[in-house]
């Protein structure tokens, strides 16, 4: 069943897990995540960001995601990641998206507010929900680009916008780790102290597991996952090519399928959320 962000992270909020929110770039990945939640009892977040829409458009994803989360038997949500522009977030509103996040951390904090603000306005009017991000959450091998989420303009900025979720640095970063990173636990306890809106870990690939628990136990009610369900089709697929296939042909789009559902399956157990539905 389709429904908002906030609808879905309530309750995590109040029983300290988190759900997983998975960006999706085909009709593979779709599969796989909704096989997972199924089987696990799952409430999931199905996400694209704007910087894949070359390989996965906005408007061949967005009907695939509805369809999938109107047909699910747990609570999906259709959320737009990292929407570069207030004419992004319009265009996914428009679609059916029941969420999407600004991406404003890159500008001088009252531009920040100010585009955000609008955002959340013309969302509201379309019952949609909004998250945002404050603080520099980082690309990894950028190693200069993170600056930690400040708790009191971390306040200013929930205050000033009316979101409904936040996306803070603590030291993760979006790709690949090169090295496993330590976060910033007592930052993000600090963050969930003056703020009592659900808290969003972008960059999920590759996060230590004590990381992961202390996150979803101090605040953290959403959590990004991209990078890990492509290494992991790539991973399958790389298996499968070594072996002599028996029907004359690798049936690539089952593997990818199955290699989706149980990488996604991995993280939602990961994030204490199986059994949540
Ligand atoms: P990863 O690719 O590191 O999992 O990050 C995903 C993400 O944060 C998408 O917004």
């Amino acid at each position: 069943m389709l429904v908002t962000l906030s609808e879905i992270l309530k309750d995590a909020n109040e029983r300290h897990y988190a759900v997983g929110a998975f960006n999706c770039l085909s009709l593979e990945n779709v599969m796989g995540a909704l096989q997972a939640a199924e089987e696990l009892r799952a409430p999931i977040i199905l996400q694209l960001a704007e910087v894949q829409f070359p390989e996965a458009p906005l408007d061949m994803m967005a009907p695939l995601y509805l369809h999938a989360a109107h047909k699910a038997s747990v609570p999906v949500c259709v959320h737009l990641d990292h929407g570069q522009s207030l004419e992004t977030c319009v265009r996914a509103i428009r679609l059916g998206f029941t969420s999407v996040m600004f991406d404003g951390a890159a500008l001088p904090f009252d531009e920040n507010v100010a585009v955000t603000s609008e955002v959340a306005r013309i969302a509201k009017a379309a019952d949609v929900d909004v998250e945002a991000e404050l603080g520099k959450v980082g690309d990894s091998g950028v190693d200069t680009a993170d600056v930690f989420t400040d708790v009191e303009e971390s306040v200013r900025f929930v205050q000033a916008t009316g979101i409904d979720a936040l996306a803070i640095a603590i030291g993760n970063l979006h790709g690949h780790y090169v090295h496993t990173p330590q976060l910033n636990i007592s930052r993000l306890i600090e963050i969930h102290e003056a703020n009592r809106l659900p808290l969003v870990l972008h960059g999920g690939s590759g996060t230590s597991i004590e990381d992961f628990k202390a996150c979803i136990h101090n605040g953290i009610c959403k959590i990004n996952v991209a990078t890990a369900i492509q290494r992991g089709i790539m991973k399958r697929i790389t298996e499968c090519l070594a072996q002599k296939p028996e029907e004359g042909y690798i049936p690539l789009k089952q593997v990818m399928t199955d290699a989706s559902r149980d990488v996604i399956a991995d993280h939602i157990r990961l994030f204490e959320s199986d059994g949540k539905a």
